[in-house]
């Protein structure tokens, strides 16, 4: 395979997960969101709603913002930390979480969890404040960090640059993870060096949640069982096209966007 890629819809159609007649919601996947707070709790309504637009078949919520997130999505079950969660294959952790002491013991919980996990907002910033960034490198399981360009300057200590896709595969190098470096297109590396560049991004998703959703979408098709460099690729072109959809509508805010997934990804199912 080539070491960089632009992401096509027929990669979406070949590579999401199916339903069959087997299908099982276990077997679909359990995915958990460490995410939101009492100061944040939108960004936990758009996480849980990126996840239950994507393949798995329970969606489980631990942290502040539970009664705001079963408000809106009555199927997902809660609890107030990621201890208790129970069992989940992927976790989504950092938007909208915050920062202080309760937030970095759910974020370690969250990489002690021997799964898939998607690194988004305050959990980079913990992951720098904290100095755990170095900590990945050791990990077993796949971790997607997510940054925007100023998430990514305070990760690496510089900006991104001109040349996106070989910043993205620096800083994958660096913490043996793959990387999602959001923007007009959305680059995604791997540590091996393959990059998959995503052309559906739209300037309607530049208003704030859409980021939380992406997150939310990607953990859930880890937790299904794609491997990171596609579930994130994937993930990003999904959004991008909910971004192009939600825009025919009007202007664009990020549960739109979250709403809009569900006709896109229809017939995918
Ligand atoms: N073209 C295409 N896609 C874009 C563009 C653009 N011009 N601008 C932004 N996007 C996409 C990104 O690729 C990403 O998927 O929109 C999404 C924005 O995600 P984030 O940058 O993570 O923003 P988000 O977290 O949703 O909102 C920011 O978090 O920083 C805090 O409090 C702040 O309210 C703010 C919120
Ligand atoms: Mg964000």
């Amino acid at each position: 395979t080539p070491a960089l890629r632009v992401t096509e819809w027929s990669d979406v159609v070949d590579g999401w997960p199916r339903l069959g007649p087997a299908s099982e919601k276990y077997t679909r996947g359990v995915v958990g969101l460490a995410t939101g707070s009492a100061t944040y709790p939108g960004a936990a309504v758009l996480s849980v709603g990126g996840a239950l637009a994507g393949p798995t078949g329970l969606v489980r919520y631990a942290g502040s913002a539970a009664a705001e997130v079963l408000h809106h999505y009555p199927s997902v079950i809660a609890s107030g930390r990621v201890a208790d969660a129970g069992r989940v294959q992927a976790w989504v952790c950092g938007s909208g979480l915050g920062t202080g002491e309760e937030a970095t013991a759910e974020l370690r919980t969250v990489l002690a969890a021997p799964v898939p996990a998607v690194l988004d907002a305050d959990a980079l910033t913990m992951l720098v404040d904290g100095s755990m960034a170095d900590r990945l490198r050791g990990r077993d399981a796949p971790i997607v960090v997510t940054p925007h360009d100023r998430e990514y300057a305070r990760l690496c200590g510089e900006e991104p640059g001109a040349d996106r896709v070989g910043a993205t595969l620096r800083l994958a190098a660096w913490m043996n993870a793959v990387v999602l470096l959001k923007g007009d297109r959305t680059v995604v590396g791997t540590p091996s060096g393959q990059a998959y560049v995503n052309p559906t991004g739209t300037p309607a998703l530049a208003t704030g949640g859409t980021g939380d959703v992406l997150a939310g979408l990607l953990g859930s098709l880890l937790a299904a069982g794609l491997p990171a460099e596609r579930a994130a690729a994937l993930a990003a072109y999904a959004h991008g096209l909910a971004g192009r959809e939600a825009a025919r509508h009007g202007p664009v805010t990020a549960p739109d966007v979250a709403a809009a997934l569900r006709p896109v990804l229809a017939g995918l199912a």
